[in-house]
Parts: C-alpha cells; structure tokens; sequence
C-alpha cells in the first residue's frame, strides 16, 4: 500500500524525491540487464519503530522500480537491525553469513545494513572487516536519505558508509509502503532522553524530537483516506510527547486530536513509562470511544533498589499504586509490560519482589528479557554482574509466573462477545481467521479472507493461554 504522493513540503524532502528519480534510472537499467524487474527484500529486527522504518525503506524501494518480496535470495537485501540485546546482534551475524553465499551465486545482488546496531562504532568496524560483501551501511538518524544512499551505492563499487552520531532532523511525506493495507503504526517521536542504565536505545536512536501534532494528525487522515481502520502511535516513552514543541502540548491532548479523525476506528500507542503517564491520559482513555483497552506500561523490575540501580524513576509501590489507579477508573482494561532479570545486583530476593508485582499487577502477557550487558551503558560498567545459573533460576521463575498469572487474566474473558479487527489468515490452519480485541488478545475463528481489515463480533469460546479460539457472531 502506498501513500503520499503528494510530495510537497520541505526542502529535504524535495531532494530526496530528486534522488528517487535518480536511483530509478539504475534500477530501470538493472533492469534491462535481467530481463525482469529486479527484486527486494527488507528484514526487519527489533522493535515496532524499526519496523515502521522498514516500511519507509520498502516505500523507497517500490517507488525506484524494484519488486518487494520476503524471500532473501532477491536482488537487494536490507537487513534493519535492532542491537537493544545481544542475541538480536548474533541473528545478524548468523544470517549475514547466509546472504554471502547467495551473492556468489548472484553477481547483481546487493546488501545493505542499516538500523540500530548499525550506530555502534565497533559493529561498523567488524563489518569493514569481516563482512567486506556489504555495499551499503547506515544508521538511524539518516534514513531519511535513503533514495540518496542507493544512488550512491550504485555509483560506487565500493562499501558505502554513511553513519551520523545524531539529528534533529525529521523529515516528512516520503513514500511508504504498508505491510497492512488496514493498520498502519505512526511515528510520534523519535530517540530517547531517559538512560535507564541497562538500555543502550538513547544511543543508537539520539535525543527525544516529537514530530508536530499537524504532520501527525495529516499523515494519520491520509492513512484513513487510504483505507486504515486502527492506527498505532509510535515513540519510546510516548507520555513525554510534545515537550519539546514550539507549542507544547501533553500526549492526552494529541490523542484527543487524533480521536477525532472520521472513520478511523482503532488507537493504539507504545510505549508508556510508569514515571510521566499523567491522570489526564487515564481520563482521556477512559472517555474515549477509539483508545483500545490496553497499555503497555514496561516494569523492568519489581524491586525499588533494583529500579532505582536501573534509573527508572518509580518505586515498587508507586508502579502498583498507578496499576491499581488505572484499573479503577478502567476495569476492561488489559495490562502488559516488559521484565528483565538478571540486571547487576539483583539477588534472590529481588526476583521475589518482581514476582510480587506480576501478582498483583495481574497481567494480561508480559515479556521477560535476560539482562543483556550493552557497552557504553552504566549498567555494563557495574561489578556485581550476575552468574549465569543464577539469572536463569530467576527468570524460569519469573516466566513461570507470568504465564499463570496471564492464563488466569486472559481466561476471564470467556463467553464473551468483543469486537475483533480480523488481521489475518491463520499460518496454522487456512480454515481460520486471526483478530485482535481492543485489549490486544488474539482469537482465532472460522471465516474467509473477505474479512480482513473488518471489525466483526466474536464470540470467545475457547481460552487457550494467551489466546481464544472463537466463533464469529452474524
Ligand atoms: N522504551 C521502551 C522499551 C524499549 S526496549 C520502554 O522504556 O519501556 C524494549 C524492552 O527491552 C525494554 O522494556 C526492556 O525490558 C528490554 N531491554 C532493554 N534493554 C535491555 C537489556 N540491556 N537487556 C535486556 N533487556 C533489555
Ligand atoms: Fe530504553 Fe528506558 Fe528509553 Fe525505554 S525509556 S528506550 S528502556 S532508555
Ligand atoms: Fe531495537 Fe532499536 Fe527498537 S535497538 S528495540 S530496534 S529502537
């Protein structure tokens, strides 16, 4: 799905439309050369933004002449990366390995990296030196020249580096190409100002900009008009939106804004941090026709030492008081987060203090992440690191948690009718349909392709963990 054709506005983006033109003329020659339209493919690491980068990316690509496909033996293959654990490095490394052995066999294929991981100095150097078959690197504050940077990879026959350490640039109505036809994520803000201790995204992403509520509120009713029913407001701490605006304005205002758009259906947004999400936010959600029933509010830890080691700003009591605050204004409401163990220091009775939260939070999923030690963040440079066998018997307790904790939470829903967006055809069983409630539950369900991107009642008949098995009610 494309947008924006409308390519007015800045200056930048008025060059980078000159270079799109540019690189088509190259494509259109490889082209020739094949005799057939070349092919691409864009694999996307990481987190919900680095995805939506990959739809700008893959935006880019269609507009120069190239076919998009998800097999990795195409013409040009783009690999965003995300470097936010180290286990997201090592699965760029294993299938770099693999897109070598496919150039060999094709000389007129190219590989580009970009993203995350690709804004530390030390991956840049590893690639230079053991992975010299890359023909283009950049990182994240430049993406928005990425039509310039194909050109000049096509000019080259050499390794094209382009990496800047940060921006306040942010340039708008570029093409991009959707992988949903119906649901679209939108960026609010970029980077991050917060340096929890453990997180290296504020390095690789830069300081915090929040794009004007005009350009957001524009970019979302042309999604609308192009078919988007739920839209997904995108930053790394979205309840710090607008602080830095000329006009400075609170993420509830934003949201009351986009809540008036005609005919969208849906809002979604990620991420909140517990420290700035303000009662106006809660009222607003609670007033509201189009918010979903869900919040994605990151724990980390439920131990007040450990949280306050990981600079998060909140304590174990405030985090349940602000639960329990959300919950009594907005009972439907689902609730989900993000733990890690294992972080510096962090002992037996820590992880106890964590469980307590999950309890008493009462989840609906959470995901638990292995401390991963990220160099250049104050938590790598800490002595108390904790042994292997130790972080592992936390987070099988942790997990084991969890998963009573959101079987039980989920179950309740059961014998319940709720809207669910219809998403998908089931990878599993081509018979069912995949949909999300509000709260963010998956169902499954009998019914055909003609649904999706519909907003049908489901009845939920079946609970299994995480997800339902469901009838469609007519
Ligand atoms: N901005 C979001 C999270 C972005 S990263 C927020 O603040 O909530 C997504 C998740 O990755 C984080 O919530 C955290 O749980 C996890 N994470 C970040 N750095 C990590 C590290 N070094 N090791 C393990 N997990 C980490
Ligand atoms: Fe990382 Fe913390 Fe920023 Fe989230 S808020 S991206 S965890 S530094
Ligand atoms: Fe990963 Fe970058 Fe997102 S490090 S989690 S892709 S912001």
């Amino acid at each position: 799905m494309r947008i924006t054709e409308k390519f007015k506005g800045p200056e930048e983006t008025v060059r980078q439309i000159a270079y799109i033109e540019k690189a088509s003329v190259y494509v259109k020659e490889l082209s020739r050369k094949l005799g057939r339209k070349p092919s691409c493919c864009v694999t996307t690491f990481g987190c919900q933004m680095n995805a939506r980068d990959s739809e700008k990316l893959a935006g880019i690509l269609e507009k120069v002449g190239y076919a998009l496909t998800e097999e990795e033996n195409a013409d040009f293959v783009i690999f965003n990366t995300c470097t936010v654990r180290d286990n997201a490095n090592q699965r760029v490394y294993g299938r770099l390995g693999h897109l070598n052995s496919l150039k060999k066999k094709n000389p007129h294929m190219k590989i580009a990296l970009c993203g995350c991981m690709m804004q530390e100095p030390s991956v840049i150097d590893k690639i230079c030196q053991s992975y010299r078959f890359v023909d283009l690197i950049f990182g994240t504050h430049n993406i928005y020249k990425f039509a310039e940077l194909l050109v000049r990879m096509f000019e080259s026959d050499r390794m094209v580096v382009d990496i800047w350490e940060d921006t306040d640039q942010i340039v708008e109505d570029l093409p991009v190409e959707r992988k949903y036809p119906f649901k679209s994520g939108i960026n609010i803000m970029f980077g991050c100002n917060n340096f929890c201790s453990y997180c290296i995204v504020p390095y690789v992403r830069g300081r915090e900009r929040s794009r004007s509520p005009e350009d957001i509120i524009a970019e979302i009713k042309a999604l609308v008009s192009d078919g988007v029913v739920e839209v997904m407001l995108l930053g790394q701490n979205v309840n710090s939106y607008g602080k830095n605006l000329e006009h400075p304005m609170t993420f509830a205002q934003l949201l009351k804004e986009v809540e008036k758009i005609d005919g969208l259906k849906r809002i979604r947004f990620m991420t909140s941090h517990p420290k700035d999400l303000s009662d106006e936010l809660i009222q607003v959600m609670k007033e509201s026709k189009k918010i979903c029933r869900h919040l994605h509010l990151p724990l980390q830890s439920g131990s007040t030492r450990i949280l306050n080691a990981m600079n998060r700003h909140y304590t174990k009591e405030q985090y349940l008081a602000l639960v329990e605050k959300i919950r009594g204004e907005i009972p439907d409401i689902a609730i989900t987060t993000d733990i890690i163990v294992g972080f510096p220091g962090e002992e037996a009775q820590d992880v106890d203090e964590t469980i307590d939260v999950i309890r008493k939070a009462a989840y609906d999923n959470a995901f638990t992440f292995i401390y991963s030690k990220r160099t250049g963040t104050p938590a790598a440079a800490m002595e108390n690191q904790v042994p292997d066998a130790a972080v592992r018997e936390g987070f099988d307790r942790v997990l084991k948690e969890v998963q009573d904790t959101a079987r039980a939470r989920v179950g309740l829903l059961q014998g319940q009718v709720l809207d669910a967006l219809v998403e998908e055809v089931n990878e599993q069983d081509q018979s069912l349909m995949t949909g999300r409630l509000s709260n963010n539950t998956i169902v499954h369900f009998k019914g055909d392709k003609s649904l999706i991107g519909q907003i049908v009642p489901v009845y939920l008949k079946e609970c299994h963990g995480f997800y339902y098995l469901g009838e469609i009610q007519e």
